[in-house]
């Protein structure tokens, strides 16, 4: 399986894009030392400067159809969470869809970016990105009060070696299961670690603002929400606050 480590590089996201488009095989990984132009959700930048955090991007070719991307979108949250709670011992929780949180600050964040042709599937692209060894001195202003690192949680400088290799072992075994078994198992674990559920949110999306209490996900991986008024909705896509 191909892995690659890269010294600089505008972003992984796009590294393992030209290798899945050469053929490469399901699994390849790209990770940086430092990111140029980090992309996060809703083309935001990601901050990444070299040897503070874990960058990497991970091809994924599943055999399921596209309308399961946002499952995989949970299994990669789910797998970083629980990678990270083995590994340090950091209490951290999901915030759906898939930011990693610990003590209510973003310590990871996922892009999952698919291609398609002919309305079809042809591959995802996992983009992890971890903040490991920041201290607060190193974040900008706009970050600090919502961002945390690994090494702010435990007062340790964490190895992201093997770091980054329990996230990879974490997903090559929950993406084993999913095609195994199916998402019911995935979901359920992510339920136990979620931080969102049995409490009310904010969601903002493209249809607008919707406020409510977070029931769970249901078997596409879409959030369940409680309206104020009773009704409940299915939120596909978006941003929750708590
Ligand atoms: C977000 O929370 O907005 C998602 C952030 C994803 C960042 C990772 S770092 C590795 C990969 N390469 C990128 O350019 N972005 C993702």
């Amino acid at each position: 399986r191909q892995a690659i480590i890269m010294q600089s590089t505008p972003s992984t996201q796009g590294e393992v894009q030209q290798l899945a488009d050469g053929g490469v095989s399901e699994g390849a990984v790209v990770l940086a030392e430092e990111q140029t132009n980090g992309r996060g959700r809703y083309g935001r930048r990601w901050y990444s400067p070299p040897g503070k955090g874990i960058w990497m991007s991970i091809l994924l070719r599943p055999q399921q159809s596209l309308r399961n991307t946002p499952q995989l979108t949970l299994l990669t949250g789910l797998a970083v969470c629980r990678a990270i709670r083995s590994f340090t011992g950091v209490d951290a929780g999901i915030k759906w869809p898939n930011d990693v949180l610990v003590n209510g600050r973003k310590i990871c964040g996922i892009l999952m970016e698919s291609a398609l042709e002919d309305h079809e599937l042809r591959y995802c692209i996992a983009g992890i990105g971890v903040n490991v060894n920041f201290d607060k001195q190193d974040y900008p202003e706009e970050l600090s009060p919502i961002a945390t690192s690994l090494q702010i949680e435990t007062g340790k400088t964490v190895d992201r070696t093997l770091l980054a290799a329990a996230i990879l072992t974490e997903l090559e075994q929950l993406y084993d299961m999913y095609q195994k078994q199916g998402f019911n198992v995935i979901a359920a674990l992510w339920e136990a670690l979620s931080v969102s559920l049995h409490r009310d949110i904010k969601v903002s999306n493209a249809h607008g603002i919707v406020e409510g209490t977070a029931l769970g996900i249901d078997s596409s991986g879409a959030l369940i929400v409680q309206k104020k008024d009773g009704e409940r909705i299915t939120v596909f896509s978006g941003e929750i606050s708590l």
